[in-house]
């Protein structure tokens, strides 16, 4: 895979026509357009449909987490809809996940659609200890993350969504051939915004991060297209 395929824009914007533009300018410069919970409900598939006319993939991250007949369902639809990956939240549980991966498998042979990368979604990174005992899950956010990422493996997914201080954790746990994606990335030269848990993209992919998710280190940058292009020649540096 090109270094260039590893990094996904998060396209978190308002406006269909702002998502286009972006499109626009990051096309050729990223791998993938991250379409999350905001933009999809303000503009619905066709954002997803016009990422792909533009001739860009798309990460769909609407963390589907309901009963397994209904997960299923949404993840034929965003399999018909040609979205490179996906996630499900993996505390839906391994029938949720099993039966989700089941239905994707089903619906790309027989529509013949690429087979996307599918992604548990372990622990929000906005989650303390302290707000998993408040829900009565007892155990630490480390032991809930590894669980739910062999889970995620065993239910059959390709990967999960980690933060960076998971990483050594999940591929000790998982193996090297499991897909991990990293947000929280910010490269030397942008401001930490809001991230708690960083990392710069080198690091990332040094401590084996398959993809990076980024947004406003170059959404906000002057040049987007340069920070683009200096986050992807920090992630070439460390993979040497
Ligand atoms: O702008 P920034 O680079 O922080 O964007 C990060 C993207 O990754 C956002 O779309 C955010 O929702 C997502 N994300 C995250 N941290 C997580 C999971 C997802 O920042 N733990």
């Amino acid at each position: 895979m090109n270094v260039k395929d590893r990094l996904i824009f998060a396209l978190d914007v308002d406006t269909f026509e702002d998502a286009a533009s972006w499109v626009e300018t990051l096309k050729g410069e990223v791998g993938m357009f991250k379409v999350g919970k905001q933009l999809f409900t303000r503009c619905g598939p066709d954002v997803v449909r016009m990422i792909r006319a533009a001739g860009q993939e798309v990460f769909l991250d609407l963390k589907y987490h309901d009963i397994p007949n209904t997960v299923a369902a949404a993840a034929a639809e965003a399999t018909r809809l040609g979205v490179k990956m996906f996630n499900v939240h993996a505390l839906g549980g391994p029938d949720m996940m099993a039966a989700m991966q089941e239905r994707v498998r089903a619906v790309a042979i027989a529509e013949n659609c690429p087979l996307p990368i599918t992604l548990g979604v372990t622990v929000l990174t906005s989650s303390s200890g302290e707000e998993l005992r408040a829900v009565g899950i007892e155990r630490s956010v480390e032991e809930m993350v590894e669980r739910l990422a062999l889970l995620s493996k065993e239910a059959g997914l390709s990967g999960v969504v980690a933060s960076a201080r998971e990483l050594s954790l999940i591929r000790a746990a998982c193996g090297s051939d499991f897909v991990v994606v990293t947000p929280g990335v910010r490269p030397a030269f942008a401001a930490s915004d809001d991230q708690q848990r960083i990392v710069t993209p080198a690091a990332a992919v040094a401590q084996g991060a398959d993809y990076i998710v980024v947004g406003r280190p170059i959404s906000r940058a002057d040049d987007p297209v340069a920070a683009a292009r200096a986050i992807v020649a920090e992630m070439e540096g460390s993979i040497g």
